[in-house]
């Protein structure tokens, strides 16, 4: 069984990270644009410093990023060239609704959106929409708290319902939060969650997951309702924990972190909180209401499709004085057994294999590859060489090795896939850490770390490497 005809290639962003114009189509700030590059960075994506305004003296990568925002007619002609079947963007809320909680939205936004997805049908790219990848307006942290907050839920049904009534007819596949499970590592930045000094952490990270695990079935089940044909898919960050030895005490504690992100899934998924989530709760003493109609929309609202990011597998040790290593804002073991990138990221494309064995096992839906890739410092020749200006023979060797896991994992292991989207297909600014020098795309743009550069779009050798990937379905390597 090859990959299917149909099969979804294309890449992946998001808004907050590529479209900049930041107060451009009557847009409101959002917590994604309070994020300095620099010291202050971790601490603010944790909620451990606030930051709820432009701050004069800090530099904010986001508020420009790629400019995505006026090159979009030129980058989405760049996939198409590639033979794009599938383009993965974000809808940035505070277009739509520039404070979040008005009646009303705001039609230059919508209409930037509908403009986009537009030129994507003129090439026959499906967009894929991500609703809100890590970003929040403002005006809902600073006034309500962020996802603390129960009245989230009604914003957010009132974002989506104008999202689906109004891309009826240019949008099937939408996922509903960007790695849900982000949440628990950078508050913030998942959540636009603040914290207090003696507030309890965990009780405030598992009662907004509540909100949003509840306002993601509401957005299933309008979006069903508005076109039956919607597609809808949770995400997470993924990667299979693997215990650092045979001892019992290393296996249960990799069964442990499994459950910490698969919690999300389950819930998505299969429509109720586990058992093992619950004891935990009871445990830890977190308390949140989940109402009747809460289990009702839980239950009958569960998503089409399991989409996930996946940059490496994890490893978990009960030993003391083992290396540590911190990918994808994973704290874990280092494995001994893999490699890593430029940033410390842990290279694994058997684990990408794993991964997708554990998840379609357990809900037997459809999974959809979201994001992968390398994260790389490329280097811009002085001159063209066949058409390319990067020769990046390491990411095509990356993305060659997870391609090939993948379609593994496809026709040998019997895995249903839609898609693959790798990240960051064009440059744009790092989510971790902020830079652009930290480039994952087929299309290099002249941008820097301090923000200096033209903005210009260039290829890189892997663009070319791509294209023969997609033209064959994934037979020419
Ligand atoms: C994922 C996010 O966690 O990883 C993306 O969904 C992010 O937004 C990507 O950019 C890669 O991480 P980084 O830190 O290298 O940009």
């Amino acid at each position: 069984m090859a990959l299917q005809k149909d099969f979804l290639w294309g890449g992946a962003t998001a808004a907050n990270q590529c479209e900049g114009a930041y107060l451009e189509g009557g847009r409101g700030l959002a917590n994604v644009d309070v994020i300095p590059h620099g010291e202050l960075r971790p601490q603010v994506m944790r909620g451990l410093y606030t930051m709820d305004r432009i701050d004069e003296n800090q530099y904010y990568p986001a508020l420009k990023g790629i400019d995505f925002y006026h090159h979009y007619k030129e980058d989405i002609a760049l996939f198409a060239e590639m033979g794009f079947k599938t383009f993965r963007m974000s809808i940035a809320w505070s277009r739509i609704f520039p404070k979040g909680d008005e009646e009303e939205p705001n039609e230059e936004g919508l209409k930037f959106y509908e403009d986009v997805f537009k030129e994507c049908k003129k090439y026959e790219i499906e967009p894929l929409v991500t609703i809100t990848h890590f970003d929040c307006p403002m005006h809902l942290i600073n006034t309500y708290g962020g996802w603390k907050n129960r009245k989230m839920i009604d914003f957010y049904k009132r974002l989506v319902t104008v999202l689906f009534t109004r891309y009826k007819d240019l949008v099937k596949y939408w996922i509903t939060f960007n790695e849900i499970n982000m949440i628990l590592h950078l508050p913030f930045m998942g959540a636009g969650l603040h914290f207090e000094e003696n507030e309890d952490q965990t009780q405030a990270k598992y009662v907004s997951a509540h909100h949003e695990l509840v306002a993601s079935a509401w957005a299933t089940k309008i979006a069903h309702e508005i076109n039956p044909d919607n597609m809808i898919g949770c995400m997470m960050a993924a990667g299979n924990y693997y215990p650092y030895s045979c001892m019992p005490e290393d296996v249960w504690a990799a069964l442990g972190k499994d459950r910490e992100n698969m919690m999300f899934i389950d819930v998505q998924a299969r429509g109720y909180y586990p058992n093992y989530a619950l004891k935990f709760f009871e445990r830890e003493g977190i308390h949140f209401d989940i109402s009747d109609e809460d289990r009702e929309i839980l239950k009958n609202h569960t998503v089409d499709f399991i989409s996930f990011s996946y940059y490496s597998s994890r490893c978990i040790t009960t030993q003391e004085g083992v290396g540590e290593t911190i990918g994808n804002a994973f704290k874990g073991t280092k494995n001994p057994y893999l490699k890593s990138s430029e940033w410390g990221w842990q290279i694994d494309p058997l684990g990408l294999r794993i991964t997708m064995n554990t998840l379609y096992d357990r809900y037997q839906k459809p999974l959809f590859i979201v994001e992968n890739g390398l994260g790389a410092n490329d280097v811009l020749l002085e001159e063209e060489i066949d058409g390319y200006r990067v020769s990046d023979d390491y990411r095509i060797s990356y993305l060659k090795e997870h391609i090939k896991a993948f379609k593994a994992a496809v026709e040998e292991d019997g895995v249903d896939l839609l898609g693959f989207t790798p990240w960051g297909c064009i440059d744009l600014v790092s989510a971790s850490t902020g830079e652009m020098a930290k480039r994952y795309g087929f299309i290099y743009v002249d941008r820097h770390n301090d923000g200096s550069g033209t903005m210009q779009r260039y290829k890189k050798k892997s663009f070319y490497w791509y294209k023969d990937v997609i033209a064959s379905n994934g037979e020419k390597l």
